[in-house]
């Protein structure tokens, strides 16, 4: 009986981590393609945290932050880079500065991360 639950137990992570691997897999999007061609999901996911933030996380964060003013914020940090903000999350690894991609590349990201918060 205790291993039947518990087997039932793991087909339901699994099944999760597969709806959730599957729903980003299939992006098109100009900004998902990016942060995939830029090297930036070595340390980010869309919606989990890794070396750095989750980019659901950072857009809620933003929102809440910095309201209309987010996407320049969230702009400014590819362009600069961040540290320290995501501390409280367990994050004390540094964001470095992408200023080589270029303002519209960057706002192309940035738009496309806040688009990942309702
Ligand atoms: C070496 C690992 C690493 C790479 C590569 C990386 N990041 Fe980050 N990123 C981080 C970390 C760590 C943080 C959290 C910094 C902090 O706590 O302030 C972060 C934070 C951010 C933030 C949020 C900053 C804020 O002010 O809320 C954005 C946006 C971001 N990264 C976008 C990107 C993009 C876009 C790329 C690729 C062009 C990228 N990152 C590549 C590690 C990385």
């Amino acid at each position: 009986m205790k291993l039947k639950g518990l087997m039932v137990v793991v087909a339901g992570a699994s099944l999760m981590f597969a709806v959730s691997q599957t729903s980003f897999a299939g992006d098109k999007s100009e900004g998902y393609k990016l942060v995939k061609a830029n090297g930036c999901l070595a340390c980010h996911a869309v919606d989990q945290n890794k070396v750095g933030p989750s980019y659901k996380l950072i857009a809620e964060t933003n929102k809440k932050e910095y309201g209309k003013d987010a996407l320049k914020e969230i702009e400014k940090a590819i362009e600069k880079g961040s540290k320290g903000k995501y501390k409280k999350y367990g994050i004390t690894a540094v964001m470095p500065p992408y200023n080589y991609l270029g303002k519209q590349k960057i706002e192309t990201i940035a738009k496309w991360i806040l688009s990942l918060s309702k």
